[in-house]
Protein backbone atom coordinates (compact mmCIF):
# COMPACT_ATOMS: atom_id res chain seq x y z
CA UNK A 1 0.00 0.00 0.00
CA UNK A 2 0.99 3.65 -1.05
CA UNK A 3 0.35 6.70 0.86
CA UNK A 4 0.49 9.90 -1.26
CA UNK A 5 0.25 13.09 0.14
CA UNK A 6 -0.08 15.15 -3.18
CA UNK A 7 -1.69 15.40 -6.54
CA UNK A 8 1.20 15.11 -8.07
CA UNK A 9 2.28 11.62 -6.85
CA UNK A 10 -1.13 10.04 -6.73
CA UNK A 11 -1.82 11.02 -10.92
CA UNK A 12 1.84 9.62 -11.50
CA UNK A 13 0.88 6.27 -9.56
CA UNK A 14 -2.43 6.23 -11.32
CA UNK A 15 -0.83 6.77 -15.00
CA UNK A 16 1.24 3.75 -14.31
CA UNK A 17 -1.93 1.12 -14.40
CA UNK A 18 -2.40 -0.42 -17.15
CA UNK A 19 -5.07 0.67 -19.70
CA UNK A 20 -8.97 -1.14 -18.67
CA UNK A 21 -7.37 -1.19 -15.27
CA UNK A 22 -10.74 -0.39 -13.14
CA UNK A 23 -10.06 1.82 -9.95
CA UNK A 24 -12.22 2.15 -7.16
CA UNK A 25 -12.37 5.50 -4.98
CA UNK A 26 -13.39 5.67 -1.00
CA UNK A 27 -13.70 9.16 0.06
CA UNK A 28 -13.37 9.64 4.19
CA UNK A 29 -12.25 12.25 6.62
CA UNK A 30 -10.80 9.52 8.05
CA UNK A 31 -11.02 8.36 11.62
CA UNK A 32 -11.83 5.08 10.46
CA UNK A 33 -13.86 1.97 11.76
CA UNK A 34 -16.09 -0.76 10.17
CA UNK A 35 -18.50 1.36 8.17
CA UNK A 36 -15.41 2.98 6.15
CA UNK A 37 -13.88 -0.67 5.83
CA UNK A 38 -17.13 -2.05 4.54
CA UNK A 39 -16.84 0.38 1.33
CA UNK A 40 -12.95 -0.07 1.39
CA UNK A 41 -13.38 -3.85 1.06
CA UNK A 42 -16.52 -3.76 -1.22
CA UNK A 43 -14.37 -1.46 -3.81
CA UNK A 44 -11.30 -4.43 -2.79
CA UNK A 45 -13.58 -6.84 -4.24
CA UNK A 46 -15.16 -4.91 -7.53
CA UNK A 47 -11.75 -2.98 -8.24
CA UNK A 48 -7.98 -3.72 -9.83
CA UNK A 49 -7.12 -0.59 -7.28
CA UNK A 50 -8.65 1.04 -4.20
CA UNK A 51 -7.84 4.17 -3.74
CA UNK A 52 -8.97 5.33 -0.23
CA UNK A 53 -8.57 9.70 0.39
CA UNK A 54 -8.21 10.65 3.91
CA UNK A 55 -9.19 14.28 3.74
CA UNK A 56 -11.07 16.58 6.77
CA UNK A 57 -12.43 18.83 4.33
CA UNK A 58 -12.88 22.26 5.81
CA UNK A 59 -15.33 23.96 3.56
CA UNK A 60 -18.49 21.03 4.40
CA UNK A 61 -17.71 22.54 8.28
CA UNK A 62 -19.88 24.69 9.42
CA UNK A 63 -19.19 25.11 12.55
CA UNK A 64 -15.20 25.96 13.38
CA UNK A 65 -15.28 24.29 17.07
CA UNK A 66 -16.54 20.47 14.69
CA UNK A 67 -13.80 21.20 12.37
CA UNK A 68 -11.25 21.70 14.92
CA UNK A 69 -12.77 18.68 17.28
CA UNK A 70 -12.66 16.08 14.48
CA UNK A 71 -11.05 12.84 15.07
CA UNK A 72 -7.56 12.77 13.05
CA UNK A 73 -5.89 9.56 13.39
CA UNK A 74 -4.07 9.10 10.34
CA UNK A 75 -0.89 6.28 11.40
CA UNK A 76 -3.97 4.05 12.79
CA UNK A 77 -6.03 4.32 9.44
CA UNK A 78 -3.19 3.64 7.66
CA UNK A 79 -2.94 0.15 9.31
CA UNK A 80 -6.44 -0.08 8.86
CA UNK A 81 -6.24 0.41 5.43
CA UNK A 82 -3.23 -1.95 4.44
CA UNK A 83 -5.71 -4.34 6.59
CA UNK A 84 -8.48 -4.15 4.30
CA UNK A 85 -6.22 -4.23 1.61
CA UNK A 86 -6.44 -0.73 0.02
CA UNK A 87 -4.03 -0.34 -2.73
CA UNK A 88 -3.74 3.78 -2.22
CA UNK A 89 -4.18 6.13 0.36
CA UNK A 90 -4.19 9.52 -0.60
CA UNK A 91 -3.92 12.10 2.26
CA UNK A 92 -3.29 15.59 1.07
CA UNK A 93 -2.96 18.57 2.99
CA UNK A 94 -5.76 21.58 2.40
CA UNK A 95 -3.56 23.82 0.13
CA UNK A 96 -3.24 20.54 -2.43
CA UNK A 97 -6.86 20.08 -2.64
CA UNK A 98 -7.66 23.99 -2.37
CA UNK A 99 -4.78 26.01 -4.01
CA UNK A 100 -6.87 28.49 -4.51
CA UNK A 101 -9.99 29.30 -2.81
CA UNK A 102 -13.13 27.14 -4.37
CA UNK A 103 -16.18 29.40 -4.98
CA UNK A 104 -17.96 26.75 -6.95
CA UNK A 105 -21.72 27.13 -6.06
CA UNK A 106 -23.78 23.54 -6.22
CA UNK A 107 -27.54 24.01 -6.85
CA UNK A 108 -29.25 20.32 -5.91
CA UNK A 109 -32.99 21.94 -5.65
CA UNK A 110 -34.45 20.59 -3.97
CA UNK A 111 -32.67 17.85 -2.25
CA UNK A 112 -30.20 20.12 -0.30
CA UNK A 113 -33.36 22.30 0.53
CA UNK A 114 -34.20 20.03 3.49
CA UNK A 115 -32.81 18.17 6.38
CA UNK A 116 -29.08 18.52 6.44
CA UNK A 117 -29.15 21.38 4.22
CA UNK A 118 -31.29 23.65 5.87
CA UNK A 119 -29.66 22.66 9.28
CA UNK A 120 -25.62 23.04 8.38
CA UNK A 121 -26.05 25.52 5.90
CA UNK A 122 -23.38 25.34 2.72
CA UNK A 123 -22.72 21.88 4.25
CA UNK A 124 -23.52 19.80 1.10
CA UNK A 125 -21.58 22.69 -1.14
CA UNK A 126 -18.13 21.93 0.58
CA UNK A 127 -18.94 17.79 -0.26
CA UNK A 128 -19.81 18.77 -3.84
CA UNK A 129 -16.74 20.90 -3.96
CA UNK A 130 -14.44 18.12 -2.19
CA UNK A 131 -15.81 15.19 -4.02
CA UNK A 132 -15.75 16.72 -7.58
CA UNK A 133 -12.21 17.48 -6.93
CA UNK A 134 -11.53 13.67 -5.93
CA UNK A 135 -13.38 12.52 -8.76
CA UNK A 136 -11.19 15.01 -11.15
CA UNK A 137 -8.31 13.57 -9.78
CA UNK A 138 -8.57 10.22 -9.70
CA UNK A 139 -10.86 9.57 -12.36
CA UNK A 140 -11.98 6.21 -10.64
CA UNK A 141 -14.66 3.34 -12.14
CA UNK A 142 -16.53 3.48 -9.08
CA UNK A 143 -17.11 5.33 -6.42
CA UNK A 144 -18.35 3.71 -2.67
CA UNK A 145 -20.57 5.96 -0.36
CA UNK A 146 -22.58 4.49 3.09
CA UNK A 147 -26.36 5.04 3.50
CA UNK A 148 -25.57 6.35 6.66
CA UNK A 149 -25.41 9.82 5.16
CA UNK A 150 -28.52 9.24 2.97
CA UNK A 151 -29.24 12.47 1.91
CA UNK A 152 -25.47 12.96 1.07
CA UNK A 153 -25.37 9.85 -1.19
CA UNK A 154 -28.71 11.23 -3.03
CA UNK A 155 -26.43 14.87 -3.82
CA UNK A 156 -23.41 12.55 -4.76
CA UNK A 157 -25.80 10.93 -7.21
CA UNK A 158 -27.01 14.30 -8.54
CA UNK A 159 -23.57 15.58 -8.68
CA UNK A 160 -22.21 12.53 -11.39
CA UNK A 161 -25.53 13.35 -13.26
CA UNK A 162 -25.44 16.89 -13.58
CA UNK A 163 -21.92 16.81 -14.30
CA UNK A 164 -21.91 14.05 -16.34
CA UNK A 165 -19.43 11.79 -14.49
CA UNK A 166 -19.15 8.14 -15.72
CA UNK A 167 -18.61 6.75 -12.59
CA UNK A 168 -20.72 4.05 -10.85
CA UNK A 169 -21.56 5.19 -7.63
CA UNK A 170 -22.00 2.20 -5.54
CA UNK A 171 -24.34 2.47 -2.12
CA UNK A 172 -23.23 0.65 0.66
CA UNK A 173 -25.43 -0.30 3.69
CA UNK A 174 -25.11 1.29 7.20
CA UNK A 175 -22.86 -1.19 9.55
CA UNK A 176 -23.89 -0.78 13.34
CA UNK A 177 -22.34 -1.59 16.96
CA UNK A 178 -24.06 -4.60 17.87
CA UNK A 179 -26.41 -1.99 20.29
CA UNK A 180 -27.53 -0.69 17.38
CA UNK A 181 -26.06 2.71 17.44
CA UNK A 182 -24.77 3.71 13.31
CA UNK A 183 -20.73 3.52 13.60
CA UNK A 184 -19.63 7.28 13.13
CA UNK A 185 -15.89 8.84 13.78
CA UNK A 186 -17.88 11.38 15.84
CA UNK A 187 -18.97 8.18 17.99
CA UNK A 188 -15.14 8.77 19.64
CA UNK A 189 -16.40 12.28 20.99
CA UNK A 190 -19.08 11.30 22.60
CA UNK A 191 -18.81 10.62 26.60
CA UNK A 192 -19.77 7.91 28.63
CA UNK A 193 -22.74 9.01 29.33
CA UNK A 194 -23.50 10.04 25.84
CA UNK A 195 -22.01 6.89 24.83
CA UNK A 196 -24.97 4.90 27.15
CA UNK A 197 -28.21 7.49 25.50
CA UNK A 198 -26.94 7.08 21.53
CA UNK A 199 -28.48 3.91 20.73
CA UNK A 200 -31.62 4.76 21.73
CA UNK A 201 -31.78 7.19 18.44
CA UNK A 202 -31.51 3.31 16.47
CA UNK A 203 -34.16 1.50 18.86
CA UNK A 204 -36.33 4.56 18.48
CA UNK A 205 -36.20 4.21 14.64
CA UNK A 206 -36.46 0.59 14.49
CA UNK A 207 -39.40 0.24 17.17
CA UNK A 208 -41.21 3.00 14.43
CA UNK A 209 -40.70 0.85 11.59
CA UNK A 210 -43.59 -2.18 13.21
CA UNK A 211 -46.07 1.05 14.61
CA UNK A 212 -45.76 2.42 10.98
CA UNK A 213 -47.47 -0.28 9.78
CA UNK A 214 -50.36 1.09 11.49
CA UNK A 215 -50.43 4.67 11.77
CA UNK A 216 -50.10 7.69 10.03
CA UNK A 217 -46.85 9.20 8.43
CA UNK A 218 -47.34 12.19 11.10
CA UNK A 219 -48.17 9.50 14.02
CA UNK A 220 -44.83 7.57 12.76
CA UNK A 221 -42.87 10.71 13.30
CA UNK A 222 -44.37 11.80 16.06
CA UNK A 223 -43.36 8.23 17.67
CA UNK A 224 -40.03 8.58 17.19
CA UNK A 225 -40.16 12.15 18.49
CA UNK A 226 -41.72 11.11 22.32
CA UNK A 227 -39.06 8.23 21.74
CA UNK A 228 -36.23 10.94 21.82
CA UNK A 229 -37.61 12.88 24.25
CA UNK A 230 -38.23 10.19 26.44
CA UNK A 231 -34.41 9.26 26.61
CA UNK A 232 -34.20 12.80 28.07
CA UNK A 233 -30.79 13.12 27.37
CA UNK A 234 -31.10 12.97 23.76
CA UNK A 235 -32.11 16.27 21.93
CA UNK A 236 -33.90 15.62 18.73
CA UNK A 237 -33.20 18.40 15.94
CA UNK A 238 -35.30 16.64 13.17
CA UNK A 239 -36.98 13.71 12.03
CA UNK A 240 -38.29 13.73 8.47
CA UNK A 241 -39.82 10.72 6.80
CA UNK A 242 -39.03 11.08 2.93
CA UNK A 243 -39.39 9.98 -0.37
CA UNK A 244 -35.74 7.96 -0.72
CA UNK A 245 -35.68 9.65 -4.40
CA UNK A 246 -36.54 13.42 -3.89
CA UNK A 247 -35.87 13.80 0.22
CA UNK A 248 -38.99 15.76 0.07
CA UNK A 249 -41.33 15.04 3.40
CA UNK A 250 -44.50 12.72 2.48
CA UNK A 251 -47.75 13.03 4.19
CA UNK A 252 -48.90 9.90 3.16
CA UNK A 253 -47.62 6.18 2.89
CA UNK A 254 -48.99 6.04 -0.41
CA UNK A 255 -47.18 8.74 -2.24
CA UNK A 256 -44.15 6.80 -2.68
CA UNK A 257 -42.86 3.17 -3.31
CA UNK A 258 -39.25 4.10 -1.15
CA UNK A 259 -40.08 6.29 2.42
CA UNK A 260 -36.97 7.02 4.29
CA UNK A 261 -37.00 8.21 7.76
CA UNK A 262 -33.93 10.65 8.63
CA UNK A 263 -32.83 11.88 11.94
CA UNK A 264 -30.41 14.00 13.33
CA UNK A 265 -30.13 14.55 17.52
CA UNK A 266 -28.14 15.78 19.69
CA UNK A 267 -26.23 13.38 22.12
CA UNK A 268 -24.97 15.76 24.68
CA UNK A 269 -22.35 18.22 22.70
CA UNK A 270 -22.28 15.34 19.41
CA UNK A 271 -24.59 15.71 16.66
CA UNK A 272 -25.62 12.27 15.20
CA UNK A 273 -27.50 10.89 12.30
CA UNK A 274 -29.36 8.15 11.59
CA UNK A 275 -31.94 6.65 9.21
CA UNK A 276 -34.29 3.73 8.55
CA UNK A 277 -36.10 2.91 5.60
CA UNK A 278 -40.43 2.03 5.90
CA UNK A 279 -40.79 1.06 2.46
CA UNK A 280 -38.58 -0.22 -0.93
P1 LIG B 1 -16.91 10.23 6.42
O1 LIG B 1 -17.86 10.68 7.45
O2 LIG B 1 -15.51 9.87 6.82
O3 LIG B 1 -17.56 9.00 5.70
C1 LIG B 1 -16.93 8.40 4.59
C2 LIG B 1 -17.90 7.41 3.97
O4 LIG B 1 -18.17 6.36 4.92
C3 LIG B 1 -19.25 8.06 3.63
O5 LIG B 1 -19.68 7.60 2.36
C4 LIG B 1 -20.14 7.58 4.75
O6 LIG B 1 -21.51 7.50 4.39
C5 LIG B 1 -19.56 6.19 5.02
N1 LIG B 1 -19.94 5.74 6.36
C6 LIG B 1 -19.72 6.37 7.54
N2 LIG B 1 -20.25 5.67 8.56
C7 LIG B 1 -20.82 4.56 8.03
C8 LIG B 1 -21.54 3.44 8.55
N3 LIG B 1 -21.77 3.33 9.84
N4 LIG B 1 -21.96 2.49 7.69
C9 LIG B 1 -21.74 2.61 6.35
N5 LIG B 1 -21.07 3.64 5.79
C10 LIG B 1 -20.62 4.61 6.61
O7 LIG B 1 -18.90 11.35 4.47
C11 LIG B 1 -17.80 11.87 4.54
O8 LIG B 1 -16.76 11.36 5.28
C12 LIG B 1 -17.44 13.12 3.77
O9 LIG B 1 -18.59 13.94 3.65
C13 LIG B 1 -16.83 12.86 2.37
C14 LIG B 1 -17.82 12.12 1.45
C15 LIG B 1 -15.54 12.04 2.51
C16 LIG B 1 -16.48 14.21 1.70
O10 LIG B 1 -15.60 14.93 2.48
Amino acid sequence: MKLVETVADLKCALSSLGQGTKVGLVPTMGALHGGHASLVKRSVDENDVTVVSVFVNPTQFNDKNDLKNYPRTLDADCKLLEKFGADIVFAPSVEEIYPEPDTRVFDFTPLDKVMEGVHRPGHFNGVAQVVSRLFDIVSPDRAYFGEKDFQQLAIIRELVRKCNYSIDIRPCPIVREADGLALSSRNTLLTDEGRRHAPAIHAALADSVAYAASHTVAETARFVADRIAEDGYLRLEYYEIVDGRTLQPIADWAETDYAVGCIAAYCGEIRLIDNIKYKG
